[in-house]
């Protein structure tokens, strides 16, 4: 079945055509203006969508050498995220699926993020744990089977992306925060400064790292570089209190449910040095690491988990809304 699977819950104009389980063409457009704000304004998401959508669908429609009367299946994020941003992805995707008369599914876009990691993979099996690690969520989750998910504890307040991106803009370091604390972490030493592992011993599946951040932003006012301490050093020890966070839980996770396989996913998936520690869990038996490609947001997974679920038989009526806060 081909299915084009459309993606604007946030900063990212994403449109892919997915056919029998195999992503075809892959279309990101990343909006760079937000830099100039230090984060993504909203009105100005959607506005950016409305102009790239049909231009995105193009290519993605012509990288993937199908006509467009291919179109079996039109999958579309419809939450959670930016409402208006939301709303030009659906509302493309209703009218095309009118035009074309496909059908229509509506996708949960955390969900698509945790399914993201099966994809071109036939080695993967359920049940296992996934620390699902984005700009807005900061989860662990039990993935029975497709579409049965136990979610066994997320973060209190800021996310793991949101302490990258908040911590980048304390470090006057561009946006999005994650890539840019990686890259000028590297050579850095990450034991120098004890920055806060919030609840890490509390003995429950649940983050925190709003107290970091203020942390960061206590020691950057008096900090000023030396011999003793660099930027760079500080960068790593930042970096690494929330990796270091993320690891205490996963590890905590699987000894409660006694599951050894794990899996990440969401942009913060993408960082090298929670790669590098999570191979490092002794307790783990398998860690499943998703494409790079797949872990920021992108339209494969969308597509993607619109074939499987209409091939479970599973389709939208025309008239489904947007929920910016759904949960899975
Ligand atoms: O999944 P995603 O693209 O969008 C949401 O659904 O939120 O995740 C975006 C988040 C941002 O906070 C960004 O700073 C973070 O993922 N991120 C990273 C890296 N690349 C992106 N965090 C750490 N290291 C990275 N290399
Ligand atoms: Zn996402």
């Amino acid at each position: 079945m081909i299915v084009l699977g459309i993606e604007t819950s946030c900063d990212e104009t994403a449109v892919s055509v997915c056919k029998d389980g195999e992503i075809l063409s892959n279309i990101i457009n990343s909006q760079t203006i937000h830099s100039e704000y230090g984060g993504v304004v909203p009105e100005i998401a959607s506005r950016e969508h409305e102009k790239m959508l049909n231009i995105i669908a193009n290519k993605a429609i012509i990288d993937s050498k199908i006509r467009i009367n291919d179109i079996e299946g039109i999958a579309v994020t419809n939450g959670p995220g930016l409402a208006g941003a939301l709303l030009t992805g659906v509302s493309f995707a209703k009218g095309l699926a009118l035009g074309l008369r496909a059908k229509i599914i509506s996708i949960n876009h955390l969900e698509a993020h945790i399914i993201a990691n099966l994809l071109g993979r036939s080695d993967i099996d359920f049940p296992f744990l996934c620390l699902l690690v984005s700009g807005g969520h900061t989860q662990i989750w039990l993935i029975n089977k497709l579409g049965d998910y136990s979610l066994l504890g997320e973060t209190r307040d800021d996310a793991a992306g949101e302490a990258f991106d908040k911590g980048a803009r304390i470090l006057g370091l561009g946006y999005p925060g994650g890539p840019e604390i990686e890259k000028y972490a590297i050579g850095g030493n990450n034991k120098l400064i004890d920055f806060p592992r919030a609840l890490s011993d509390n003995g429950k599946i649940e983050f925190s790292f709003s107290g970091l951040k203020t942390s960061l932003l206590y020691f950057m006012d008096s900090f000023e570089e030396s011999p003793s301490i660099s930027f760079k050093d500080v960068v790593a020890s930042y970096q690494s209190a929330i990796i270091d966070s993320l690891i205490n839980k996963i590890k905590l996770a699987i000894k409660i449910t006694g599951i050894n396989t794990i899996a990440i996913a969401g942009g913060v998936a993408k960082n090298s040095e929670l790669r590098r520690q999570l191979k490092t869990i002794t307790i783990a038996k398998k860690i499943i690491f998703p494409d790079l490609n797949y872990c920021t947001d992108n339209a494969a997974m969308i597509s993607y988990l619109g074939e499987i679920k209409f091939n479970l038989g599973k389709k939208s009526n025309i008239d489904f809304g947007i929920m910016p806060n759904f949960q899975i």
